[in-house]
């Protein structure tokens, strides 16, 4: 399971397209769009989760790789996809975005597809630096902080 984490506009739906396969990415965005027809409609979200976990569910089980593609900057969200991934013995990556704040409010301020307030971003920078100190004793088998310019080559293997 690899679980993306960063802040709106970061790009983490960029990243996860550029280098898994679309049934390999749950995104919350598209779950929104599924229930109610807009991937941007924040009221559908405890709906959009519930049909992520469970797809994860039963991918996990079938020992199917996984990238979750949500913001997962507070503690509480990632524990939830770390006991999914515990109950199936599934190895846990946490592949964390990390953007300057200013560029992550420039940006979702001027997406195509969807503006994002910057209280919003505000509010999940501050998570982020919150995450940043207990990422690591969460139960993670490893964690990656990519940085915009970074290079990166995936390889898969058997775990
Ligand atoms: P949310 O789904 O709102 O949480 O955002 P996200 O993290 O999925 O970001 P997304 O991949 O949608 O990217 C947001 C915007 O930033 C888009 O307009 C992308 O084209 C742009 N973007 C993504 N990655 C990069 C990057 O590495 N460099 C630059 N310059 N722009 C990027
Ligand atoms: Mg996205």
């Amino acid at each position: 399971m690899v679980v993306l984490v960063g802040v709106a506009g970061s790009g983490k739906t960029t990243f996860a397209r550029a280098h898994f396969q679309p049934t390999e990415i749950l995104s919350s965005d598209y779950f929104r769009g599924v229930v109610s027809d807009d991937e941007g409609n924040q009221e559908a979200s405890a709906d959009a989760f519930e049909l992520l976990h469970l797809v994860l569910e039963k991918r996990l089980q079938r020992g199917k790789l996984c990238v979750v593609d949500a913001t997962n900057v507070r503690a509480e969200d990632r524990s939830r996809l770390l006991a999914q991934a515990r109950k199936f013995r599934r190895a846990a990556v946490a592949l964390v975005l990390d953007i300057p704040e200013s560029v992550a409010i420039t940006r979702a301020g001027s997406r195509a597809d969807r503006i994002v307030e910057a209280e919003i971003v505000e509010r999940q920078v501050a998570d982020l630096r919150r995450s940043l100190d207990t990422l690591e004793r969460e139960g993670f088998d490893k964690i990656f902080k990519l940085n915009p310019a970074d290079r990166v080559e995936i390889r898969r293997v058997d775990c």
